[in-house]
């Protein structure tokens, strides 16, 4: 496939719009975590979230997950606003616009790998299980695991581990990936081959990556830095236009 060059891949449209997101916490006492954060993300971008440890980077990526619902300002997917609508409808558009990754990636340990990848699209069901089977292993052979499809997911490695929680996030084919240092407890070379996997989908695939990250070497292979300090965006990089 051809590769569309970075230029060319910012003029398409916003496929996420963050508008003066605001959230508070309230235990032990009030507290403004976020102080009106806005921004859009492209279609096929690869963006990194960076900022010191408590500034609100994994507050922010779960209300842009949907996952948060107790927030002030709007959050609008492929056009579509988010806010305001039941969990239901949360629910359902999650499955099948998102994908996540997180450091701790939450397989089920007796399920094998295969099935951990279908789960997702089972739940979708959009397609029949002969299908999404097809489909799991499709992903499984994308991240070089389709190898250990049928062993157990406590079996396998760390690293292991990461690229089927990476699978299954992918299982259907959700239009935005989103991790949580997705390479936090990960080596060098695993993290290397999480970093490739993620540039090849906004690249080859137009598919839009959102992670928040304590690598610089991941966040300056991405496309944009967004960086944060006490629940306020501060600073925007693009790391390889110089
Ligand atoms: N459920 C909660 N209740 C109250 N305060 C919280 C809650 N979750 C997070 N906080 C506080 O909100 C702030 C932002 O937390 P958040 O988890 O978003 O930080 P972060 O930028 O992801 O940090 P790290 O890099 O360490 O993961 C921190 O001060 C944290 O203590
Ligand atoms: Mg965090």
């Amino acid at each position: 496939m051809e590769k569309i060059n970075s230029s060319e891949r910012f003029e398409k449209p916003a496929v996420l719009k963050a508008e003066h997101l605001v959230k508070y916490f309230y235990e032990p006492e009030k507290f403004k975590v976020l102080k009106g954060v806005s921004f859009e993300v492209k279609q096929g971008e690869f963006l990194s979230i960076i900022g010191k440890s408590g500034c609100g980077k994994s507050t922010l990526l779960y209300i842009l997950s949907t996952m948060d619902t107790d927030y002030e300002g709007k959050l609008t997917i492929r056009d579509e606003l988010l806010t305001g609508k039941s969990q239901n409808e949360l629910s359902r558009f999650r499955n099948e616009h998102l994908g996540f990754v997180f450091q701790f990636h939450y397989l089920l340990p007796e399920f094998t790998a295969l099935k951990n990848v279908m789960m997702p699209g089972l739940k979708l069901g959009k397609y029949s299980a002969a299908e999404v089977e097809e489909r799991a292993m499709y992903k499984l052979k994308l991240v070089g695991m389709d190898a250990y499809a049928h062993k157990h997911a406590s079996r396998l490695s760390g690293g292991q581990q990461q690229r089927v929680a990476i699978a299954r996030a992918l299982v259907n084919d959700p239009a935005i990936i989103m991790g949580d240092e997705p390479t936090g407890n990960l080596d060098k070379a695993n993290s290397q081959r999480v970093f490739d996997i993620f540039r090849s989908l906004a690249e080859e695939n137009s598919q839009t990556i959102i992670t928040v990250t304590h690598d610089s070497d991941f966040a300056n292979g991405s496309d944009r830095i967004i960086e944060m300090e006490d629940g306020n965006i501060v600073g925007t990089h693009f790391p390889k236009s110089v």
